[in-house]
């Protein structure tokens, strides 16, 4: 019998990555091209409650992880007889927001299932509080994007503060297109590499951070005016400060200039970086000559997705 379902959608981040994380606003939209299906199911064999994934090793430990959690958060016995089957086609650990897909979906079936109500800003801070068991210090814009599922610019407090949330709406429709090359490390990995940075040299990085609030602050004017020649351009530069800390790698390098030799407007790489995708963004005629620019630049996976 089935007891509890959720489907929850990946996300891109369009400006701000890495440095959000140091305070600095960010902008992110979600991918509702791609998604993690959660169903809970009454265990005829009445096992307590266990992750039915297609995941393997590292990945499948943090899953079992974020259930137990979950489980606990919602103050569910553990010994609750329920499957808890996973259906995703989110990428994982390419960018996409996999492991807060999969922690939105978990609490939303998890709490109907045990007949918990849990509101939308409480799925947000459960959700947030898994993605901290996986990547350490979140600044909390994936969990954010892909609990509400639109598009939104995002600051996380100083303190311990609730984080500063604004929804947008983009000026025009605006179709990205991504690609991917194969991941290097992980997202834990990539932010601590920026922390490192930033503790080596303070008085850059702080220089940096000050041209990248400068630059998202542009990027939402641009996106909501629907002004995207200068979203593009900005883009292309938030790539180069990407670059600059030192979270891309030849491959993201190598798409982004395809991308932008096909007629896109700017490209950069999205989430943590060091492989994983790039996100392009085309004018609508020219989205099949970028995505099959990216073939030809070597992408491993190659995917379209509109922001209305
Ligand atoms: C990962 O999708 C985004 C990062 O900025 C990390 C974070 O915000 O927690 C790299």
């Amino acid at each position: 019998m089935l007891l509890g379902s959720a489907r929850a959608c990946g996300k891109l981040i369009l400006l701000g990555e890495h440095f959000v994380v140091h305070g600095v606003p960010a902008v992110a939209v979600p991918v509702t091209a791609v998604g993690t299906t959660v169903r809970v199911l009454e265990d005829p064999q009445g096992r307590p409650a266990w992750l039915d994934s297609p995941f393997t090793g590292d990945v499948k430990v943090a899953g079992e992880r974020l259930l137990d959690a979950a489980l606990e958060a919602l103050g569910v016995a553990p010994g609750m007889p329920w499957r808890v089957e996973v259906q995703s086609d989110v990428p994982v650990g390419a960018g996409l927001g996999s492991s807060a897909a999969l922690s939105v979906a978990l609490v939303r079936a998890l709490s109907e299932a045990a007949g918990v109500d849990v509101s939308i800003d409480d799925v947000n801070a459960q959700a947030h509080a898994l993605e901290r068991l996986v990547h350490g210090t979140p600044s909390g814009i994936d969990d954010t994007v892909v609990t509400y599922a639109r598009a939104l610019a995002f600051r996380r407090s100083d303190a311990l503060g609730d984080p500063t949330i604004r929804f947008l709406a983009p000026g025009r429709t605006l179709v990205l297109v991504l690609g991917a090359v194969p991941r290097e490390g992980t997202t834990f990995d990539a932010v601590a590499a920026v922390h490192a940075r930033k503790a080596a040299d303070p008085a850059r990085f702080a220089r940096q951070c000050e041209s990248v609030t400068h630059l998202v602050d542009s990027g939402i004017r641009a996106f909501e005016s629907g002004f995207r020649r200068s979203l593009g351009e900005l883009m292309d530069q938030n790539h180069g400060h990407l670059v600059e800390v030192g979270v891309s790698n030849a491959g993201l390098d190598r798409l982004c200039s395809a991308a932008r030799a096909a007629g896109a407007r700017g490209a950069k790489l999205t989430g943590a970086g060091r492989g994983g995708f790039m996100v392009a963004l085309a004018e609508r005629g020219k989205a099949t000559e970028v995505a099959a620019a990216l073939e030809s630049a070597g992408a491993t996976t190659v995917l379209t997705t509109e922001v209305t």
